[in-house]
């Protein structure tokens, strides 16, 4: 019966390649939905083009072809299932510029999936993200178009750690990155992002904290307040490959070289750069400095993103790729909202406990 109506309403749309009929009956179907014609079109690049224009920067003409028909079905499809897509800053151009409805930190993400009126969220960032958004947002669909999308991070520690580390350090609260399962922000008093880490450390008023998972973070949290930091060996596979002697090299190939560094990286180089902080803060140093060459210490598509958008700015590109963030693509997020698949579940008690950490850092403001 579903099917009959759903194929229905696309012959009403013969002729389209790439399109669907927008009947809102059709947008809380939770059965798979037939694939589109994903035919490179006159039609499909006319109604492109103004998205191209927004990734032409960074992404050859030749390319666009691949992408577009992708592009135009993810666009109608996210009208039908009433869907809107969630994208971290290092999903690639296409996905960042192209179907994203909201962009941004980890915290302008959580922030966002709490605030969303749509019946599904699409999360374009890896599964913890996800999960927070499904923390935050509990009644609605929350969609992974790949649900191997991991974190090294998020894998370093489980909530058993958090328990043994609770009666090692008897009273000593306990700060989550989100870069955690929502297990471990069940089990946390309260969670941070990179962009409000020292905030949340200094908001509970007491002169030792215990920080998991990311060694580094906590490293460069500890460098800029007094409470005494007690880390967990968690770090992030992208960041800690970059190195102080690196960054020195750049610095002599590139003059006058402006380096932006994310806390993830190791504290030494930190100590070498410039400005560090989250992806969002990075993006508003380059917005609002305009460096005239800028060196960007995180994650690659980072680069294409802010590039794609600024003008007068040289970017000097160290390349370490998120294996994780890069498991979404245009194909799987429209398998996703066809197949309304990966569906994030996450035990009612469990979120509610992991609800209440997240939350407390959302109120900090
Ligand atoms: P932010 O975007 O919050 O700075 O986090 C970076 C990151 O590594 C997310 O996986
Ligand atoms: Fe995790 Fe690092 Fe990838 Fe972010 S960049 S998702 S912290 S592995």
């Amino acid at each position: 019966m579903i099917l009959e109506t759903t194929e229905q309403a696309r012959s009403a749309d013969a002729g389209a390649p790439g399109s669907f009929a927008l009947d809102p009956r059709l947008r809380h179907y939770s059965t798979p939905l037939p694939r589109p014609d994903l035919t490179w079109t006159p039609q499909v690049e006319e109604a492109t083009r103004h998205l191209y224009e927004r990734v032409a920067k960074v992404m050859p003409p030749v390319e666009w072809p691949f992408h577009a028909p992708y592009v135009k079905a993810i666009n109608d499809l996210k009208k039908l299932r009433n869907a809107v897509i969630l994208a971290h800053n290092y999903q690639t151009p296409e996905i960042y510029n192209c179907v994203a409805d909201f962009v941004g930190d980890s915290l302008q993400l959580a922030k966002m999936a709490a605030a969303s009126e749509a019946d599904v969220i699409v999360q374009g960032g890896v599964h913890f993200m996800a999960e927070t958004s499904k923390i935050l947002n509990p009644s609605k669909t929350v969609l992974i178009p790949d649900s191997s999308a991991g974190c090294s991070l998020a894998e370093s520690i489980d909530a058993a750690d958090i328990r043994a580390l609770r009666a090692q350090y008897p009273g000593v609260p306990v700060v989550a990155y989100v870069n955690t399962s929502a297990d471990v922000k069940a089990e946390v008093d309260i969670c941070c992002t990179s962009s409000n880490a020292v905030k949340v450390v200094e908001s509970l008023g007491v002169d030792r904290v215990i920080m998991v998972p990311d060694r580094y973070l906590a490293q460069n949290v500890a460098a800029q307040t007094k409470v005494k930091i007690i880390a967990w060996h968690g770090a992030c596979e992208v960041h800690e490959r970059f190195t102080a002697e690196e960054i020195n090299a750049y610095r002599t190939d590139h003059p006058g070289l402006t380096v932006i560094a994310h806390p993830e990286c190791p504290r030494e180089v930190v100590e070498v750069s410039d400005f560090s902080g989250s992806t969002a803060a990075m993006i508003d140093y380059v917005r609002n400095r305009k460096p005239a060459r800028v060196l960007l210490v995180t994650e690659c598509s980072m680069s294409d993103n802010v590039a794609a958008e600024t003008t007068g700015t040289e970017f000097v590109r160290p390349c370490n790729f998120c294996p994780h963030m890069k498991r979404i693509t245009l194909p799987r997020i429209l398998d996703s909202l066809l197949d309304m698949r990966e569906e994030v579940v996450i035990d009612p008690a469990i979120a509610a406990r992991a609800r209440r950490s997240v939350q407390r850092m959302i109120d900090l403001g």
